[in-house]
């Protein structure tokens, strides 16, 4: 019988180990993410190296989770952390997660309609969405598969969960970019600088200058104004940027790490003040849909939404990216009741 498992002998070690049942059992959170190819793998990456939560990862490939799984753990003796990294093709091993990522989805192919895609990825978002919270009732939830706040729209559907533990990450992203084009355009260190981006996660996004600043100083006081546009014209087009560089895939180390973020400041109830896709109900003048917004992130998911006053344009640019996510919502509706293609 081992001393240090204590399988079989060692009192009060029972259970550190699930020997008997195959499971793991730690005093750690766990987080699940449920998608791990490109953004799936780097969330599990990104947290694993904060070692405070343990990870499952799934995915309907066979072997994929289960090797990017391995990988991670194998890397643990190296880079120094404890968290357990687990992977699979069901989700039992996901169950009573604190906090699940969903980034499953297909990216668009050769001759697929953009309705093609919408439907493809409503489908496998619902599908994920309903396997996970069986197995994790309480579980907050990090939507990440686009089109994102529709994508929200979905989860939110199938989950039946309160307003406040259902999120789109998108805002921490598209400030992240924001944050670094505005660094480089004036030469300091990006942990000087803070960015707020409104809207739904598009080319309709609004980012938001006024209350963008460097060391407290909004950069509309810094920059000239064709500089200013230039930078939010930038961070608009910012996943497009990296897809025509990367030729194939799309962008998902800013993506992982932004996620990352999110689950650290509800796990460690940090009550961060984040850009997030949320499910708004009146807030901004905006009612039943999900679009970004800076809300404060807590242990319970969102504590609250933050409403920042607007100047008449900015409520205007808002108003034009919420209807964008609108004309998603109802392209669901209509899809929704047709037959998907080739049945
Ligand atoms: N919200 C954002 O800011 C943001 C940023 C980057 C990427 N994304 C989106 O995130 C998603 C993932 O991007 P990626 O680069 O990781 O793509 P990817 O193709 O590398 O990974 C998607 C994974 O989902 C898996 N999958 C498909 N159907 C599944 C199902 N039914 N159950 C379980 N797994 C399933 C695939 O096998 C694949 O491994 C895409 O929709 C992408 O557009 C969003």
């Amino acid at each position: 019988m081992c001393a240090w498992t204590g399988i079989g002998c060692c009192a009060g070690m029972e259970g550190v180990v699930g020997m008997a049942t195959g499971r793991y059992v730690s005093g750690r959170p766990k987080v699940s993410v449920i998608g791990a190819g490109m953004v799936g793998g780097a969330v599990a990456q990104y947290l694993a190296l904060r070692d405070y939560a343990d990870i499952v990862l799934v995915d309907i490939v066979e072997g994929l989770p289960q090797g990017k799984a391995l990988d991670l753990a194998e890397t643990a003796p190296v880079l120094g952390y404890d968290s357990h990294i687990a992977g699979g093709n069901g989700y039992e091993d996901t169950a009573a997660s604190d906090v699940v990522v969903i980034t499953s989805g297909i990216a668009r192919k050769p001759g697929m309609s953009r309705d093609d895609l919408l439907r493809t990825n409503m489908g496998i978002v619902r599908s994920v969405t309903e396997q996970a919270v069986q197995q994790s009732p309480d579980a907050v939830l990090i939507v990440v598969s686009n089109p994102l706040d529709a994508m929200c729209h979905v989860a939110f559907a199938a989950a039946d969960f309160p307003r406040e533990r259902v999120i789109g990450m998108a805002g921490v992203l598209d400030s992240a970019r924001f944050r670094t084009f505005i660094a480089e355009a004036t030469d300091v260190s990006v942990e000087d600088v803070s960015a707020m981006v409104l809207g739904g996660h598009g080319d309709t996004m609004v980012p938001i200058s006024r209350y963008s600043t460097v060391a407290g100083v909004p950069i509309t006081e810094i920059l000239e104004p064709d500089q200013v546009k230039a930078l939010e014209e930038r961070t608009a087009n910012g996943g497009a940027e990296i897809v025509a560089l990367l030729k194939t895939g799309s962008a998902y180390q800013a993506p992982g790490a932004s996620v990352v973020e999110m689950v650290d400041s509800i796990l460690l109830d940090k009550r961060r003040v984040l850009p997030c896709s949320v499910y708004l109900q009146g807030e901004y003048g905006i009612d039943g849909l999900f679009v970004g917004v800076p809300v404060k992130l807590g242990r319970e998911g969102v504590r609250q939404i933050i409403e920042l006053s607007l100047t008449a344009d900015e409520k205007a640019a808002l108003k034009k990216s919420s209807a964008a996510v609108q004309d998603l919502v109802h392209a669901m509706a209509r899809l929704g009741a047709e037959p998907a293609p080739g049945t």
